[in-house]
């Protein structure tokens, strides 16, 4: 392929996603636009990663840690995806989120807020765990809270609702996050991306396509038995 086509063919997936982001932006603001955490949080975000991107972040810091580097692909969760995901759970104010990979926290702040529950992020790079937690406290996030550990070491037994955003998974990790949910209570319910969990402890309902920054993608939706 020439250079130029080349060039061509890489503006034109860069030019599409920026369209498509910017929809999804849209449709988020037309749902969370009148609430002012949310322009506060938005806000932070730019702050903290304007000069140093999630994925400037994720190149520094992925040769110091001791997992598959496809597995720190970044990519994120839309508020608005979030909410239709929510929407088809019934949630109370009983729930504990957890969101093993929480990144750059956005999924954690917005259901602290927006259901009003404890809400925790399990995420392995240091430097997002840094950012999420002075942004916590900055902006008086008390539900929501963060911890730097590869979640596989984590006790997450209190989780009512888990979220995996599991698209970049390898094999090997989907099995232990499928052994991982042993820990999880009756009827707690578990969210993955792209690949459903299977084991003899687990009920998959139902899976549905979503937005996602990356893509559509399709969520399964399980229940712990
Ligand atoms: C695709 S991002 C999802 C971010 C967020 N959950 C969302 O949906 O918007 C996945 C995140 O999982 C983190 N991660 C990957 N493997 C991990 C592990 N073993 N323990 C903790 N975090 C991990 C990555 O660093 C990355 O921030």
């Amino acid at each position: 392929m020439g250079k130029f086509k080349e060039y061509l063919i890489l503006t034109s997936i860069g030019f599409f996603n920026f369209i498509y982001n910017l929809g999804l932006f849209f449709e988020e603001v037309s749902f969370l636009g009148f609430k002012k955490w949310y322009w506060k949080l938005k806000k932070e975000i730019f702050i903290n990663y304007f000069l140093d991107t999630p994925y400037q972040i994720i190149k520094r810091e992925a040769p110091k840690l001791e997992i598959p580097e496809q597995e720190l692909i970044y990519g994120e969760t839309p508020l608005i995806t979030m909410k239709k995901i929510l929407k088809l759970i019934n949630c109370n104010s009983n729930d504990i989120f957890y969101d093993l990979g929480g990144g750059r926290g956005l999924t954690v702040f917005f259901v602290s807020k927006f259901l009003n529950i404890e809400s925790f992020g399990i995420e392995i790079v240091p430097a997002f765990v840094k950012k999420v937690n002075q942004i916590k406290e900055k902006l008086k996030f008390y539900k929501a809270a963060f911890i730097q550990a590869n979640f596989l070491n984590v006790d997450i037994s209190k989780a009512t609702i888990l979220y995996i955003a599991s698209t970049t998974f390898t094999e090997e990790t989907l099995k232990k996050l499928t052994h991982k949910t042993k820990e999880l209570k009756k009827d707690a319910k578990i969210i993955t991306l792209s690949t459903p969990l299977k084991g003899e402890h687990l009920t998959l309902l139902y899976s549905k396509k979503f937005y996602f920054s990356w893509g559509e993608t399709q969520a399964f939706f399980h229940i712990r038995n």
